[in-house]
Parts: structure tokens; C-alpha cells; sequence
């Protein structure tokens, strides 16, 4: 079985993994790391966001094989310490989550629209295309635009 070193959260990891193992399984079931979440497994409910370079990325369908030298952040990897992410700190002083399933997925892409635009606009927002079964949108919403207010 081929072997992969790879860059997650900051930490250089080494795996064994079939080529076209999705990611996703690398990093809960091989790592440990269980954040991203398994929704749909085909790119459309996007729980198992992850930045890849930066990039919100869905990793059911990204092969671990196709992330080699790349970097890979999960919302383990997010905070500073124990200091928060904007984007995170927003999301607790607005309540956001209901459930929670999703939500590691919708803040991860928070995060890569706030590296684009700390002012997002609706629009903007409503181009992400992460699902929330609770319906959280109006909150994810609010919460994203106080967070490009505390980057900005
Ligand atoms: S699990 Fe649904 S897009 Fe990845
Ligand atoms: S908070 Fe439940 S699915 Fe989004």
C-alpha cells in the first residue's frame, strides 16, 4: 500500500492509504481527526469541508494521493492556541449551530470566503454551498459578517 507524508494542521503526518482513498477516511480513521464530517460522500452536502491550500474543499471526493504537498487544515487545526478563530468566536457569540453536524464544514468555508472579502455581501454568502438540515442560514449569515468585521 502506498505511503503518503502529508501536512496536517500544521504537523507533518505519514499515512498508509490506497492512492484513491478520499480523504475524508485519512483523517477520521486514520488520524483520528473527526471534525470533517460524512454526509453524502458526493460532493453535495459539503459536512466534510476541509482547506486544502486554503481552499474549502470536500474530501469524500478529494483522493489523499492529490493532496501531497499541499496543505491540509480541518477545524481541529483552526484556533491559535487557545485563542479562536474569528470566524469560530463569531459563531459562539451568535449561537449558531443547532444540531452541529454541518457546522465545521459551513465555518471552514466561512473561513475561505473572509480570506477572499471581510465584507462579504449576501450574495457572496449565498454562493456557499454547504447544506445545514436545521436551517441555520440566517445565523451563519450574521455570523459571518461579524467575523470580516473583527478581521477587517
Ligand atoms: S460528505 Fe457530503 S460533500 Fe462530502
Ligand atoms: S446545525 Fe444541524 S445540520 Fe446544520
Amino acid at each position: 500500500m502506498p505511503n503518503y507524508n502529508l501536512s496536517v494542521n500544521g504537523q507533518s503526518v505519514n499515512v498508509d492509504a490506497p492512492a484513491d482513498l478520499a480523504l475524508l477516511w485519512v483523517l477520521r480513521d486514520k488520524l483520528g481527526i473527526t471534525g470533517p464530517k460524512y454526509g453524502c460522500g458526493t460532493n453535495v452536502c459539503k459536512a466534510c469541508t476541509c482547506l486544502i491550500d486554503g481552499k474549502a474543499t470536500p474530501t469524500c471526493v478529494t483522493h489523499v494521493s492529490s493532496v501531497v504537498g499541499k496543505k491540509v487544515i480541518t477545524i481541529e487545526g483552526l484556533a491559535n492556541g487557545a485563542t479562536l478563530h474569528p470566524v469560530q468566536q463569531a459563531w459562539l457569540d451568535r449561537d449558531v449551530p443547532q444540531c452541529g453536524f454541518c457546522q465545521p464544514g459551513q465555518i471552514m468555508a466561512a473561513v475561505d470566503l473572509l480570506s477572499r472579502t471581510h465584507t462579504p455581501s449576501d450574495a457572496d454568502i449565498d454562493a456557499i454551498e454547504n447544506m445545514c438540515r436545521c436551517g441555520t442560514y440566517g445565523r451563519i449569515r450574521e455570523a459571518i459578517k461579524a467575523a470580516g468585521a473583527m478581521m477587517g
